[in-house]
């Protein structure tokens, strides 16, 4: 499978139908919702080659960083503060092209351009965690990575 995952050619389309399937399998024979973030985002990470990508777990009123992959991030965020805390708030995804235009964007890292987060929610349809992933690159996410990345949560959504 890691050989697999290096293969960068196709359609982001295509590539996505290939992680999730491989991810598909990886949530059949694991239910730890921290292994299976820990694997998720390096999945996803190797796949593309995003700058950082990982989780945030919603701990009382905060989001609170969870396994990731990419240089270290803000640590706690709160309740509709930043991308994360919004997508968390509205319990929908977020795409936003240009971080800069986000009003409250919070900068882990100066060299994030574009960002697009997606909530997990449980069977109760609660947020109990965010996927975000950040690019270098300004507008890298689009309606191709919303529609897979929330089909992805929802295999780690029926493990909760
Ligand atoms: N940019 C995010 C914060 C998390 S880091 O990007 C990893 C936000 O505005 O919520």
């Amino acid at each position: 499978m890691a050989e697999e995952l290096h293969i960068s050619q196709g359609t982001k389309a295509e590539k996505y139908e290939l992680l999730y399937k491989q991810i598909a399998e990886v949530v059949k024979y694991e239910s730890d919702s921290i292994a299976l973030m820990a694997n998720i985002s390096a999945m996803i990470h190797q796949t593309f080659g995003f700058w950082w990508t990982g989780f945030y777990r919603v701990i009382g009123n905060e989001l609170v960083l969870a396994p990731f992959q990419g240089p270290m991030a803000c640590t706690r965020i709160a309740y509709g503060k930043g991308v994360c805390g919004t997508a968390w708030q509205r319990g929908e995804s977020i795409v936003v092209e240009d971080v800069e235009q986000f009003p409250g964007h919070i900068a882990c890292s100066s060299l994030s351009r574009s960002e697009i987060v997606v909530p997990v929610k449980n069977k109760d349809n609660d947020v109990i965690a965010v996927l975000d992933i950040d690019s270098e690159h300004l507008a890298t996410f689009d309606e191709v990575d919303r529609l897979y990345l929330e089909k992805i949560t929802l295999l780690l959504s029926r493990t909760l």
